[in-house]
C-alpha cells in the first residue's frame, strides 16, 4: 500500500518530545572553548579604538576585530554587503563589533566585558519618512495594461494605506553554531541552520577556502522559519574566526536576548493602494506601491520584495496592474527571510483593501472576491495563464459554506448600530483569500538544479542524499514517504543522510516551501530511476520475476556501487524575463481561505481570536496530519502578528527584547484551529503535491484584522492591532493615527455588537 496519504510518525518525533534530541548547543566537543560578541549599543556611530584590557579577561582569552580577518569583510548572500564585524562605523543596534573567546561561557562574557570600544554617534535614520530620501537598498515595478487610464475611466477609485510590523521569528532553539579547524586546515561548522550550502558558500568567501577545505553540518535544527536562512552564516563566520584564531573549538551560542537584538525579523511594510473598479465591484485597476523597511543592510532584501510584489495583486483577475516597491535602509537590524517572505505583507494590503473597496460600493466580503478572484486559464500580472489547479473559488466557497460567512457578517454590520454600547463582548467575523507560489522564483530552481543522490548501501538498502534540514515542517518523513512510494519500497528500505556538505549534494536550501514540492520531487525521480537500474540488472541475472527488491538490491550491491544523482528539471514551459518581469514566477500557486471569528472587550478593546477555519488548496497531502499542522502552525503565527507582536524601538533600540516583554500567543490567546484540506492533485509536483509551509501565514492577519472590523466597525488598516492602537483609530487621535488615516481615509465610527454568535 502506497504511503502517500497516510500520516505515519515522524522518525524524529520521539527524540523531540522527550528532550532526548540533541541541538548544537548539546552536542559535547573536547576542548570546546566559548564565544561571545561585542555589539554596538549606537544606531549609527563611527568606530573609533577599540581595546582590549586583558587584565580584566580569563586567562588566555582572545579579542577579534575586523582587522582581524583574512578575507573579505562581507557575507556572502545575494552580494557580500553585509560586514562580517562593523569597520569605520556600526549601522544598528546590536551590530556585532568584536568577538571574544575564553574556556568557558562565564569566561567569555567576562572577555567580552574587558572590551572598550570608542563610537562617536552619528544622526540615525529611524523611520520610513527619512529613509526615503536615501537611495533604496532594491526597487522593482512589475506592470501588466495602462493602470493610470484604467483608474482614469473606472467608476470608482478607492484609495487606502496600510502597515505590517517585524515579526520576530522565536524559533525554540536560538542561533548557535561550533565551529574548529582539522588538522588538514578544513574549517568545520557544525550549527543550527536553514541551508548548510549557504553557510559553505559564505565560509568559502570569506576565507578564501577552496570548497573542499570547508564542511557544514546541521544537527537536528529547532525552528527556522526563515531566520536560520540568512544569519547562520554571519554567526559561522564568527565562530570560525574564533576557532581560527584560538586552535581549539568554539562555539557561540545566543541567550534568547542577544537572539531577539540581533538576528534579522520579518520587513517591515507600508503599502498604498489604488484600486479602480466598475460600479457593481468588478476590477479595472489595481495600482500597489509597497515600501519595506530593509534594516542596515541588503541581506535578502531584494528577494523578499520581488516575492511580496509578485503576490502584491492576491488572488484576483484585473486587467490593469501596476505592483511597484522598494526596500530603505534604516539604522536597525537588518530585516530577512521570514515564512512567507514579503507575501504576507502584500497580501495583508491587499486584503484589507478589498474590503474597503466592497464596503464602499456596498458589497459583502465574500461577493466582492467572488466577483474577481482568479480562475484557470486567468493571466496574473506577469502574464503567467493559470493551471487548472488554480483553486481560489473552492476555497472561497467551501470556507464561505463552513462557517456561515456570509449570514453572519451581515447579520453582525446590521445589528452592531441597534445595539449601542451595552457592555458586552462584541463579535465580529472576517474573511480572507490568498495564493503563495513555491519554490525560487522566476529562473531560480532552473540556474540551481539541486542534485538529489540516491545510493545502494550494502544490506540493500537505498540511502537519499540531500541537503534539506527538517526545522519541524517534517521533510524527515514526508521524504520516505516520498522514496518509498516512487521505489515501490518500504520506509525501513530508506536510510537518509544527514545534511553534511562533505556528504551530500547541494539540492539548495530548505526554504521558499521548495522542500517537499521541489526536493521531494526529484527524490521520487532518483529512487525511481535506482529501482528501475535495479530490476533491470535483476532481469540480466535472471532472478526470478517475484524476487524482492531488497533481495535484487542486496546481490547488487556485493558487486560494487551504485548510484544515481538526479537534477531538478523545472517545466520547459516555465520562463520567465527577469527583466521585464513577464513569465512563470512560479510553476503553480497554493491557495487558501481563512475565516477568523474574534471576540473584542469594550471596554479595553482587547482582541481574543476565537477561531480561524482556513480551508487550503495543497495539491496532494503527502502527509495529511503534517499538512494539516503546518497550516494551523502558520495560521497561529499570523495571528500572533496581527494581534500581539510588536517590536518596539526607541531611538533604534529594543524595548522588549525578551520572551516577558515580546508577546507571542500561547494557548489561552489562541483560536481554535480548523483546517480542510482541498486535495487536487497538481501534475508537476510529487504524487501531486505543491508546496504549502508559508501558504498559512498569509491568510490569518488580513482575516483577523477584518473580523476586528466586523465586531468593532474600526477599519484595523495596520498590524498589529493591538489595544491601544486600536483606542486611537477609535478615536481619530491624528498623532497616533494609522497611516491610512494619515492619508485622509477616516475610519469608521465604533459600532457596537449584535452579541454572542447563534
Ligand atoms: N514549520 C516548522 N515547524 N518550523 C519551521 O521552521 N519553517 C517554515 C515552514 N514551516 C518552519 C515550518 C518555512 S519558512 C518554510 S520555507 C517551510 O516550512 C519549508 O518547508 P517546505 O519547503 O516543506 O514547505
Amino acid at each position: 500500500m502506497t504511503p502517500i496519504g497516510t500520516s505515519p510518525p515522524r522518525p524524529d518525533g520521539p527524540d523531540k518530545v522527550s528532550g532526548r534530541a540533541r541541538y548544537t548547543d548539546d552536542l559535547p566537543r573536547p576542548g570546546l572553548w566559548f564565544g561571545a560578541t561585542v555589539r554596538s549599543p549606537h544606531p549609527h556611530a563611527r568606530l573609533g579604538a577599540i581595546r582590549f584590557h586583558r587584565e580584566r579577561a580569563p586567562d588566555g582569552a582572545l579579542c577579534l576585530t575586523a582587522a582581524d580577518l583574512p578575507g573579505p569583510n562581507g557575507i556572502q548572500l545575494l552580494d557580500d554587503s553585509w560586514p562580517i564585524l562593523a569597520a569605520g562605523e556600526v549601522r544598528h543596534v546590536g551590530e556585532a563589533v568584536a568577538l571574544v573567546a575564553a574556556a568557558t561561557r562565564h569566561g567569555a562574557l567576562q572577555a567580552r566585558e574587558a572590551v572598550e570600544v570608542d563610537y562617536e554617534p552619528l544622526d540615525a535614520v529611524l523611520g520610513l519618512d527619512e529613509a526615503a530620501a536615501l537611495p533604496p537598498l532594491a526597487a522593482l515595478e512589475i506592470a501588466r495594461g495602462d493602470v493610470e487610464a484604467a483608474l482614469a475611466a473606472a467608476e470608482v477609485v478607492v484609495a487606502g494605506e496600510y502597515a505590517t510590523g517585524h515579526q520576530e521569528h522565536l524559533y525554540i532553539e536560538c542561533q548557535a553554531m561550533t565551529a574548529w579547524v582539522e588538522a588538514d586546515g578544513t574549517v568545520v561548522v557544525e550549527g543550527s541552520m536553514q541551508c548548510p550550502y549557504y553557510v559553505h558558500k559564505a565560509l568559502v568567501h570569506a576565507f578564501g577556502l577552496p570548497p573542499e577545505r570547508v564542511r557544514v553540518r546541521a544537527p537536528p535544527v529547532g525552528g527556522g522559519f526563515g531566520g536560520k536562512e540568512d544569519y547562520p552564516s554571519l554567526i559561522a563566520a564568527h565562530a570560525a574566526l574564533l576557532a581560527g584564531a584560538c586552535g581549539r573549538p568554539v562555539r557561540i551560542a545566543y541567550d534568547r536576548h542577544e537572539d531577539i537584538v540581533a538576528t534579522t525579523k520579518r520587513h517591515p511594510s507600508r503599502t498604498r493602494c489604488r484600486f479602480g473598479l466598475t460600479a457593481d465591484g468588478t476590477l479595472q485597476a489595481m495600482d500597489v506601491d509597497m515600501t519595506l523597511d530593509g534594516g542596515a543592510y541588503a541581506t535578502l532584501s531584494k528577494v523578499v520584495l520581488s516575492r511580496a510584489l509578485l503576490h502584491a495583486g492576491g488572488p484576483y483577475r484585473c486587467p490593469h496592474v501596476r505592483l511597484r516597491g522598494r526596500v530603505l535602509c534604516t539604522h536597525t537590524a537588518p530585516n530577512g527571510a521570514f515564512r512567507g517572505f514579503g507575501a504576507p505583507q502584500g497580501q495583508f494590503a491587499v486584503e484589507r483593501h478589498m474590503d474597503r473597496a466592497a464596503r464602499r460600493l456596498g458589497l459583502d466580503p465574500y461577493e466582492i472576491r467572488a466577483r474577481n478572484l482568479l480562475l484557470p486559464g486567468d493571466p496574473l500580472p506577469t502574464g503567467q495563464v493559470l493551471d487548472d489547479s488554480a483553486a481560489a473559488r473552492e476555497c472561497l466557497e467551501r470556507a464561505a459554506e463552513r462557517t456561515g460567512f456570509r449570514r453572519r457578517w451581515r447579520e453582525i454590520e446590521a445589528l452592531r448600530e441597534e445595539r449601542g454600547d451595552d457592555g458586552r463582548p462584541r463579535r465580529g467575523i472576517g474573511l480572507a483569500l490568498y495564493f503563495h507560489g513555491a519554490g525560487f522564483t522566476g529562473n531560480g530552481e532552473r540556474r540551481m538544479l539541486s542534485p538529489v543522490t540516491a545510493r545502494l548501501l550494502a544490506d540493500g538498502r537505498i540511502e537519499v542524499l540531500t541537503a534539506m534540514t527538517d526545522m519541524g515542517q517534517g521533510c524527515a518523513v514526508v521524504f520516505p514517504q516520498i522514496a518509498a512510494a516512487a521505489g515501490g519500497l518500504g520506509m525501513e528500505d530508506l536510510v537518509f543522510a544527514a545534511p553534511d556538505t562533505a556528504e551530500v549534494p547541494d539540492s539548495g536550501p530548505t526554504v521558499a516551501s521548495r522542500t517537499t514540492m521541489i526536493v521531494g520531487g526529484t527524490i521520487a525521480r532518483a529512487v525511481a530511476e535506482l529501482r528501475r537500474r535495479l530490476e533491470s540488472w535483476g532481469r540480466e541475472q535472471g532472478a526470478a520475476a517475484d524476487t524482492p527488491l531488497r533481495e535484487i538490491a542486496r546481490r547488487r550491491a556485493a558487486e560494487g556501487p551504485l548510484e544515481v544523482t538526479l537534477r531538478h528539471e523545472p517545466p520547459a514551459w516555465q520562463t520567465f524575463d527577469e527583466e521585464s518581469y513577464q513569465g512563470a514566477a512560479y510553476p503553480t500557486y497554493a491557495w487558501g481561505c481563512d475565516v477568523a471569528e474574534v471576540e473584542v472587550e469594550p471596554d479595553t478593546l482587547a482582541v481574543r481570536p476565537l477561531r480561524v477555519t482556513a480551508v487550503c488548496e495543497v495539491g496532494r497531502a503527502i502527509h495529511p496530519v503534517l499538512c494539516a499542522g503546518q497550516i494551523e502552525g502558520g495560521t497561529l503565527q499570523a495571528v500572533g502578528w496581527a494581534l500581539l507582536e510588536e517590536v518596539k524601538l526607541e531611538q533604534g533600540r529594543y524595548l522588549n527584547d525578551r520572551l516577558a516583554t515580546y508577546i507571542i500567543p500561547t494557548f489561552p490567546d489562541s483560536p481554535r484551529i480548523e483546517v480542510e484540506l482541498l486535495e487536487k492533485a497538481w501534475e508537476g509536483g510529487p504524487f501531486g503535491a505543491k508546496g504549502v509551509g508559508e501558504l498559512p501565514m498569509d491568510g490569518g492577519a488580513p482575516a483577523v484584522a477584518a473580523a476586528v472590523e466586523n465586531a468593532t466597525g474600526i477599519a484595523v488598516p495596520a498590524i498589529p492591532a493591538t489595544p491601544e492602537r486600536l483606542w486611537e483609530w477609535q478615536a481619530g487621535s491624528a498623532a497616533a493615527a494609522p497611516p491610512a488615516a494619515a492619508a485622509g481615509a477616516a475610519s469608521p465610527p465604533l459600532l457596537p455588537d449584535p452579541g454572542p454568535r447563534a
